[in-house]
């Protein structure tokens, strides 16, 4: 079976695929599709269908809303091609240098629990898979419908160890179930590595700032632990925001006041409480952590008002908090928006 594949910058073909995830497919083939959360959320990996049938999954994914779906609108990441198909997609598109993501099986071995709703799990991997520090997979577990972003917290060039973070979603099917108890042991699937928010020291030679709303410093975790590991902190400075409720909802404390601590002066870390205002000035356990109150994207503003124009901004959490701090560190950091990555969790 072949898709056909029509973009501004000339055709491809993918042959030999039977009926998978057509986002997938061509991530694997080393495709640069256009995607920002592979799960159905954003509507950025956008095709028309121009002949032959497509079947879609997930009928009521958030990302369709903008679509033209009576014109033959389809959301790749939630298709699936039964049989032969053209497809045109409104962008430019190559085949990547980068490594190709793969389908991966794993087995969750361990959990434990950072806060009353957040959890930390690890995945053993079936093969070592190659990945960036920022990265994210799509975990899919078997009788539960449709896949889930998480962003690696660990870094490795190439491992086959995944750590990874959850908080707690009312009624949500993944993170209910992890907190359900009894998930060590499971199988799941794992699609990885995806995502476009990455940090590679090797080639870049910037000041980080990092803003991160509860379990969006997942991915930050990843980015930092490769950073120290570079020894970027010698030449570069850093600036992290990392916004929760209250202080007891902070976690993986100790890791970011040991980068701290590594990165002998360079790194800044922050702790924003939106719904607690603290009553000193850093962290009673760990003095290397600054307290400050307000939403993070706030505090952030206040704290690089005088700018951080050559550094490479990261953002990852909830879509409104995503938003505020892109414009801060538009507006505020004036960061040019080439060099701002973000994901949103949502
Ligand atoms: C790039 C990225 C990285 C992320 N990283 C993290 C992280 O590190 N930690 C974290 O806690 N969260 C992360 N998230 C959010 C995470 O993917 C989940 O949305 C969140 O954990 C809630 O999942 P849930 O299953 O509990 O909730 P649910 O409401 O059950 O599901 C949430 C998501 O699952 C998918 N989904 C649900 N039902 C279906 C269906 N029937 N068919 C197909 N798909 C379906 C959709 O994408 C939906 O938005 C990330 C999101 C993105 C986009
Ligand atoms: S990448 Fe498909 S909807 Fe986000």
């Amino acid at each position: 079976m072949t898709i056909r594949i029509e973009t501004k910058s000339g055709e491809f073909e993918l042959a030999g695929i039977s009926n998978e995830n057509i986002l997938f497919s061509g991530l694997s083939k080393g495709l640069t599709l256009p995607y920002e959360c592979a799960t159905g959320t954003c509507g950025t990996c956008r095709a028309r269908v121009m002949s032959g049938t497509v079947d879609i999954v997930w009928d009521a994914a958030p990302g369709f809303a903008r679509l033209k779906r009576d014109k033959g609108d389809i959301l790749m990441c939630q298709a699936h091609a039964p049989g032969d198909c053209v497809l045109r997609i409104p962008s430019d598109v190559c085949i990547s240098e980068r490594p190709r993501p793969r389908q991966f099986s794993g087995e969750i071995t361990k959990t434990r629990l950072l806060t009353h709703d957040v959890v930390h799990f690890d995945v053993a991997l079936d093969a070592r898979m190659p990945f960036d520090a920022g990265q994210f997979v799509v975990l899919a577990v078997p009788g539960m419908a449709g896949g889930r972003a998480y962003s690696m917290v660990n870094y490795a060039p190439e491992t086959d160890r995944l750590s990874f973070v959850a908080k707690k979603k009312p009624g949500g099917g993944f993170s209910q179930w992890m907190f359900g108890g009894a998930v060590q042991g499971s199988r799941i699937k794992v699609f990885g590595a995806v995502g476009k928010a990455t940090f590679r020291p090797a080639v870049e030679a910037n000041d980080l700032v990092i803003v991160a709303g509860g379990s969006g410093i997942a991915g930050m975790m990843s980015i930092l632990d490769c950073a120290i590991a570079a020894g970027h902190f010698e030449r570069h400075r850093g600036r992290v925001y990392f916004g929760v409720r209250t202080l007891a909802d902070g976690f993986y404390l100790s890791e970011l006041s040991r980068f701290s601590f590594a990165a002998k002066g360079a790194l800044t870390i922050s702790l924003v409480l939106s719904h607690e205002n603290p009553q000193r000035d850093t962290h009673p356990e760990f003095p290397e952590i600054r307290l400050d109150t307000g939403f993070v994207h706030e505090a952030a503003a206040r704290s690089l008002e005088g700018g951080a124009e050559t550094a490479l901004g990261f953002v990852a959490g909830p879509p409104p908090m995503v938003e505020g701090a892109i414009r801060v560190l538009l507006k505020d950091a004036r960061i040019p928006a080439r060099s701002i990555r973000y994901d949103k969790f949502g």
